[in-house]
């Protein structure tokens, strides 16, 4: 069957991304406000999020970077740290201020060295958590260095979610960015308690891609790119129409300096296309009738947020992903597939 020329869904939102902070903040949350309407905002800025003040401050500078005309609404989250105190994250959920808690293993990414050591150190904020209905955002990889990379989230599953969840039976949790298969068999295991977000850059890439004709750097993000049998798992998942799986495209921009570096930091920047990127995935596999669940749906449902009223509506339409965004003299970053032709458009 051929598929149309035209999709109109409800308009989607973003339950992972990393807006980052200054300059930078000011030159790229209207990517992110184009196509979404709310988004989950990381919480691992320097210093990171890690209070109801900090947060709102946060929040502040991220509405004030926005155009004009904007209704975007961010959704902040509490950083999580050994010494986060219980009664704030309760105060800063009841008062609207934090939507979720995100917790990072101490060391395993960009600004996480002061991320969780063990998850007994953080037992009385789950306690809370729990009672509260408040979701927890897990970075899903351990962290041991002798542990392969590529098989650092399978690990995790095993070694810290599984005892977690059944410690926490009632604790609402996301298990950010997943990239195994092994992720979302156990994610399907799990009914409405855990959920998880997908990237677009995982539905796109594999492993290889990050060595084709040499190295990448813009291809490397944390968790890194697993090989073609994941991407496969991740992309029926996403198109299944499960509603445990839903959008977060964990768009991480750095500067081009930072990226090709002898030791180049971890993330990609996908907002400047997000949705386009996926409607792309979407489309290789014929399951653009199933973005929309995927996309607007399923993480309003699990966070317990209505769906938004109004819509998007995307084109058939080929396009090229701009080659790079200058932010200031010295900072210029480049978004995913740069200068590659997408084949749908969100009509402004
Ligand atoms: C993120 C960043 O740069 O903040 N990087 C990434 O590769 N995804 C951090 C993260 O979400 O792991
Ligand atoms: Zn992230």
């Amino acid at each position: 069957m051929k598929s149309p020329n035209t999709l109109t869904i409800r308009r989607p939102d973003d339950w992972h991304v990393h807006l980052r902070d200054g300059i930078i903040l000011n030159t790229i949350t209207a990517h992110t406000a184009r196509c979404f309407q709310r988004a989950i905002i990381m919480p691992n800025l320097v210093p990171p999020v890690t209070t109801r003040a900090l947060a709102m401050q946060y929040r502040k500078r991220i509405a004030e970077s926005l155009p004009d005309d904007s209704n975007f609404t961010p959704l902040m989250t509490c950083y999580l740290t050994d010494e986060t105190d219980p009664q704030e994250i309760q105060l800063g959920f009841n008062e609207g201020i934090f939507a979720a808690v995100k917790f990072y293993p101490a060391g395993a990414t960009t600004n996480s060295a002061s991320g969780v050591s063990s998850v007994s150190k953080i037992s009385g904020v789950l306690e809370v958590m729990q009672d509260l209905g408040m979701p927890l955002l897990v970075h899903g990889e351990v962290t041991d260095i002798d542990i392969d990379i590529f098989d650092r989230e399978e690990i995790y599953i095993d070694r810290v979610l599984i005892p977690m969840l059944s410690d926490f039976p009632a604790l609402k949790v996301v298990f950010e960015h997943i990239t195994t298969s092994q992720a979302v068999d156990y994610v399907r295991s799990q009914g409405s308690r855990l959920g998880a977000t997908i990237t677009a850059h995982h539905l796109l890439i594999e492993r290889n891609d990050m060595f084709k004709g040499g190295i990448r750097p813009h291809l490397y993000c944390l968790p890194v790119a697993k090989r073609h049998a994941h991407r496969q798992a991740l992309l029926e998942a996403a198109t299944s129409g499960d509603n445990s799986f839903f959008l977060g495209t964990d768009s991480a921009p750095h500067s081009i300096v930072e990226k090709e570096s002898a030791c180049g930091c971890a993330g990609i920047f996908s907002a400047p296309a997000a949705v386009e990127l996926y409607a792309h995935a979407f489309d290789q596999v014929n399951s653009l009738d199933k973005l929309e669940a995927f996309a607007s749906l399923n993480g309003p449902a699990f966070y317990g947020l209505p769906a938004n009223k109004e819509t998007i509506t995307l084109v058939r339409k080929d396009w090229m992903v701009p080659l790079s965004f200058q932010v200031d003299e010295a900072v210029e970053i480049l978004p995913f597939m740069a200068g590659e032709t997408l084949r749908w458009r969100v009509l402004p």
